[in-house]
């Protein structure tokens, strides 16, 4: 099983939204059985709870089923996952101090976002309801490529 994490601050709003559009995919894509996404957030301050109530329905007004609870990212994720993704530069720095090394398998989002390419997923929390829409946009042309390059590299399809 290919298993991919992908983090965030608060793991209420883009790194659940992520991992769900993720899971869809797989699933759309008849590769449950091979991959598998989860995520966690770099902070302590949501820890067991749901999704931001504007992720949940965001994630429903595009038919994706969002259910998480929130969890803090740690040094041993880096021993179970195979892909550690990053929504920000800031979230990276984190991830690199709390492993202690910078893994390879360590990538920023938006390395795979044909549109604004390596940039940050900007975070929507203090925001409107637009900064919601434009995540949504941002992670599912993401998560579609990053999924293509995982096809690819382990010759999925
Ligand atoms: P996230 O957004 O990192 O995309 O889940 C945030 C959620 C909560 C907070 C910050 C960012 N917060 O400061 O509580």
């Amino acid at each position: 099983m290919i298993k991919v994490l992908f983090v965030c601050l608060g793991n209420i709003c883009r790194s659940p939204l992520a991992e769900a559009i993720f899971n869809h995919k797989i699933n759309q894509k008849g590769l449950k059985s091979a991959v598998i996404a989860d995520s966690s957030g770099t902070s302590n301050y949501h820890i067991g709870e749901a999704p931001d109530p504007r992720t949940i329905e965001i994630a429903e007004k595009n038919n994706i089923k969002i259910h998480h609870f929130g969890q803090q990212f740690k040094k041993k994720h880096a021993d179970e996952f195979d892909y550690l993704v990053a929504m920000d530069a800031s979230n990276r720095q984190n991830m690199i101090r709390e492993i202690g090394s910078e893994p390879d398998f360590l990538y920023q989002m938006r390395t795979f976002d044909d549109i604004g390419k390596g940039g940050d997923v900007p975070d929507p929390y203090y925001g409107g309801a637009d900064g919601f829409q434009k995540m949504y946009e941002i992670l599912d042309r993401s998560c579609e490529n990053l999924l293509q390059f995982i096809i690819k590299k382990h010759h999925l399809q």
